[in-house]
């Protein structure tokens, strides 16, 4: 089966959806700062998905369905394979549903309706599992729950934590104990205000506070923040279960007696009337209690019971969480804000009369979008109902109508960028206005400069994003070609905290290897949108010259000309590309940028592929992960030599690069009887090819 070759239009949308994932997968797990809520994450997540079960060459290695997003970036844990999976909990959203959970208890054990079911009834601390490994008596490991199976070893940062004991009396050879990180909402409010004054980022919440604390490599800086532990539940345990507690109940108590923290509001339940009373009376306390719960976990109380009924996937037949409802309040919306994202995404941000949401104070909320504005139609000046729901930043709900200033105007998105005041147009079929000031807009340069120095365009070594930072701050790079004049401004750099001439001289010498670059990579560095490493590829190999590339994108400007119809013809680029790279051409700050970046340079011509070489027109596949360069440097490399480079492995397919984990690509060549090469052999291969 050969798979339908995606058309421009589809790829563009591929990379935009990777792209915005990308950045909210790093929002949550790295800045614990989510951006979007959970339900419009999973949105994007399934168009991803469907866009590349349609195109499976549009399945790239780094789209953000091939893996979870929490493991963080080059750094990280150990993982831990949990000997006892950490189960997740069914989910219940009235009364009603918690009556049908005891019923089918009751069904699943045989029991009739006179026979009391006693339940153990907890808050659901909102917080963070973590599993902790005792071994005669002392803590050897802590874990995060991470997907049930495998979590992360984070016994060090946990070690900090007061609720966790150290070493425990009168616990079998084994003891896993299980429960909630959370922290304090007062602790969390000191925190930002900490983090604020020192200029460092705030957290949306005390969970994420929380996770943010627990993640950090360094324990130290877990120490400092205020963590605590709820104990719930247990996983390995070397003894006879008819030696340990027979019930909840008593695991709750023998958890207590050991020393661990154990929710002071917990009891146990003998009848419906007393699950919501208990849920109702919890409802009522939770805006005063000093950490965030989200709901009441009922679980079977006697443990032969638990047994019997088991687990369905991934949760226990014998419990279930009866969720809270989000947390709303009342407040006056002050004004609208418009943030400018680093890649020019414009959001709108509520500024909010100061206001308790279930024990946080809360002054800002997302509007996410125009449409979302209007939709709502949020006056300034409206008395607004703001929500904090799980781990999503707050919420405006709705504007109350009846309480409307009889003046407040409707809401007028503004049509330009705040910051650096050029067109910021909606593009066909998004919900976003972004900024065209690329460059010249200060809330996007930086990112711009790390991009241009990045791996894949100019390539510059020991030009690390912090370095672009700070020499931007300082007005020693503003622009690309700034990084080409660094050389006559070597002292000020060498005067620089962490800088000596040596130093001084590699960057310059790295600076002066890369003076030279091929065409494709040139476009591609001036990171317009929708010309990725593709299509900059694309318009190199029509163009084959700088020069004649930049004429003729000149003359494309007029829409009706024959430039442009070339333009649009090439197979790959559509009007929508075509006119992202126009508009970015047309501008004048750009043009400027683009000539002084030209001439501080050596543009080398586009340099056809060999069809003399070994790999000239043949099909190949890449599975797996490749540890000696990038997915896409294998692939520049496989086409510079004229092969062809394929998603998915066909008949058709003359070779299979498979790196470990190559998954079921791998198995699939071996069934077809391909040539299937390991990396080295691969670098073989390219060396015996000459390249
Ligand atoms: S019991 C086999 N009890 O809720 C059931 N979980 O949605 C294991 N949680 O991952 C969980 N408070 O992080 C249990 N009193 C409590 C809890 C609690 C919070 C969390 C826990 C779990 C999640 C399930």
């Amino acid at each position: 089966m050969t798979a339908k070759p995606p058309s421009a239009a589809d790829t563009a949308r591929h990379r935009q959806l990777v792209e915005e994932i990308k950045g909210h997968n790093r929002a949550y797990y790295l800045d614990d700062a989510p951006t979007i809520s959970d339900a419009d994450y999973d949105a994007l997540m399934a168009q991803l998905r469907a866009l590349e079960a349609e195109y499976p060459d549009l399945e790239t290695p780094d789209s953000p369905t091939q893996g979870v997003g929490a493991a963080p970036e080059g750094t990280g844990f150990r993982k831990v394979r949990h000997r006892v999976a950490m189960l997740s909990l069914g989910n219940a959203f009235s009364h009603d549903e918690v009556a049908e959970f005891v019923d089918k208890v009751r069904r699943f054990l045989g029991l009739d309706d006179e026979t009391p079911v006693r339940l153990t009834a907890e808050p659901k601390i909102d917080g963070l599992s973590a599993s902790l490994r005792y071994e005669g008596g002392r803590f050897v490991l802590g874990a995060t729950r991470g997907d049930g199976s495998t979590g992360e070893d984070i016994t060090a940062n946990l070690r900090t934590l007061d609720d966790v004991p150290a070493l425990l009396r009168g616990a079998p050879e084994v003891f896993e104990v299980r429960g909630e990180v959370y922290m304090k909402k007062s602790a969390f409010l000191a925190l930002n205000e900490r983090q604020a004054a020192a200029g460092d980022k705030t957290f949306a919440n005390p969970r994420n506070a929380a996770a943010g604390s627990l993640r950090q490599l360094d324990s130290s800086i877990t120490a400092a923040r205020p963590l605590h532990f709820f104990a719930y539940a247990w996983g390995e345990v070397s003894e006879a279960e008819s030696d340990g507690p027979d019930s909840q109940w008593g695991w709750l108590a023998r958890l207590q007696d050991l020393g661990f923290a154990v929710n002071p509001l917990a009891r146990t339940c003998d009848s419906l009337g007393e699950l919501a009373e208990f849920y109702d009376d919890i409802a009522a306390q939770r805006g005063s209690l000093d950490y965030d719960i989200d709901g009441i976990v009922f679980k079977v109380d006697r443990l032969d019971w638990q047994r019997r009924l088991g687990f369905v996937s991934r949760a226990p037949r014998w419990a279930i969480a009866q969720k809270f409802p989000a947390e709303q309040a009342e407040t006056v919306l002050e004004g609208i804000d418009i943030q400018v994202g680093r890649t020019g995404s414009l959001t709108p941000v509520a500024r909010l009369a100061p206001v308790n949401v279930g024990g946080v104070m809360v002054a800002n909320a997302t509007l996410h979008n125009e449409d979302e504005v209007a939709r709502k139609d949020v006056r300034v000046g409206d008395t607004v109902v703001v929500q904090r729901a799980g781990d999503v930043i707050p919420q405006i709900v709705r504007a109350i109508v009846g309480r409307r200033p009889a003046d407040a105007k409707a809401y007028v998105f503004p049509e330009t960028c705040p910051i650096c005041g050029s067109p910021a147009p909606r593009v066909d079929g998004e919900v976003v206005r972004r900024c065209t000031g690329g460059f010249a807009c200060k809330a996007q340069v930086v990112e711009r400069l790390k991009h241009f120095v990045g791996r894949n365009a100019f390539d510059i070594e020991g030009l690390g994003g912090k370095h672009i930072e700070a020499f931007w701050a300082d007005g020693l790079v503003t622009a690309p070609a700034d990084i080409f004049f660094l050389k006559d401004r070597r002292d000020e750099i060498e005067a620089r905290e962490g800088w000596a001439a040596q130093s001084v001289d590699n960057l310059t010498a790295n600076i002066e290897a890369r003076r030279t670059i091929d065409l494709d990579r040139f476009i591609f560095a001036l990171g317009i949108r929708q010309v990725g490493q593709a299509t900059a590829r694309l318009l190199a190999k029509t163009y084959g010259a700088y020069g004649a590339w930049r004429v003729a994108m000149d003359a494309a400007q007029d829409r009706d000309g024959d430039a442009y119809a070339e333009l649009v013809n090439v197979d790959g680029i559509g009007p929508s590309v075509a006119d992202d790279l126009l508009c970015f051409l047309a501008d004048k700050g750009n043009r400027k940028l683009v000539d002084d970046l030209a001439e501080a340079v050596n543009i080398a011509d586009f340099a056809a592929p060999q069809d003399d070489s070994p790999f000239a027109g043949k099909t190949v596949v890449f599975t797996g992960t490749l540890e000696k360069m990038t997915r896409n440097e294998a692939k520049a490399r496989a086409e510079a030599l004229g092969a062809k480079v394929a998603g998915s492995v066909s008949k058709k397919t003359d070779l299979v690069i498979a790196g470990p984990g190559a998954g079921s690509k791998g198995k699939k060549a071996a069934d077809l009887g391909l040539t299937v090469v390991d990396e080295d052999g691969w670098l073989a291969l390219l060396a015996e090819a000459g390249d």
